[in-house]
């Protein structure tokens, strides 16, 4: 989607980014990881691959991704921004007769960053920019019967289950976004702030 290419969302803990071309050889280190094919239900793919995928999460318009940047390091400018890297959050519109249901996904790749509020906070952050700039009114997430944490954690959001595929091993977990559900959305994400992407790169210790 061309509507997220030069946001920059920052959050507590977190900064959401564009994926851009510069992400794609730490993005594609990762998805080398047996482990993250499985937990994310991926196929490895080449380089090439993974840069032609890059581009179609940004031209396509029922896709929309965000690079998440672990906070700290970002803030201290000298850092390259690839270092900062600790995984991906995406949205996939897919049902084109009805734009307002959204697919949900998220990959804390670096194992050091997990089980420390960051999938929450980045899932609440990515939830309220769907709410808001892209009219999601129902989300979903596909995740694999045995990724305990990740089921764990859209409960402890108050996803409910909605199917069970034993064919794929997978459990659909579904979220209506009502008046109470915006609510606090937008109340978990209250200090979240929305910038210039470029602007904010070429001086990050000026912003945070
Ligand atoms: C699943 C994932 C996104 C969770 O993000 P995280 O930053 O590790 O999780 P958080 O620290 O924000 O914890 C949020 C909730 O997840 C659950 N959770 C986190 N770590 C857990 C663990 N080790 N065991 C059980 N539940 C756990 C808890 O319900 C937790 O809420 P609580 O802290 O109030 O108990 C992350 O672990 C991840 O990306 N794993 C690898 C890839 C993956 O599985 N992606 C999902 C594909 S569907």
């Amino acid at each position: 989607m061309k509507i997220n290419e030069n946001t920059l969302l920052e959050g507590n803990n977190v900064v959401l980014v564009p994926y851009d071309a510069k992400h794609v050889p730490r993005y594609h280190e990762w998805m080398k990881s047996p482990e993250l094919q499985q937990l994310t239900a991926s196929e490895p793919l080449t380089l090439e691959q993974e840069y032609d995928m890059q581009r179609s999460w940004r031209e396509d318009d029922d896709k929309c991704t965000f690079i998440i940047l672990a906070k700290q390091q970002w803030a201290d400018g000298s850092v390259e921004e690839e270092q900062c890297m600790v995984g991906d959050v995406n949205i996939f519109l897919t049902d084109p007769t009805d734009p307002t249901l959204a697919e949900l996904e998220i990959m804390i790749a670096e194992p050091g960053h997990r089980g420390k509020g960051i999938g929450r906070e980045v899932t609440h952050m990515m939830m309220s920019y769907g709410v808001t700039k892209l009219g999601v009114q129902k989300f979903e997430a596909k995740i694999g019967l045995n990724n305990e944490v990740s089921v764990a954690m859209f409960k402890k959001l108050h996803f409910q289950e909605a199917s069970v595929c034993e064919v794929f091993k997978e459990v659909t977990l579904a979220m209506t976004v009502d008046e109470s559900v915006r609510t606090r959305l937008l109340e978990a994400t209250a200090d979240m702030k929305e910038r210039d992407y470029r602007r904010t790169c070429s001086d990050r210790r000026e912003h945070v």
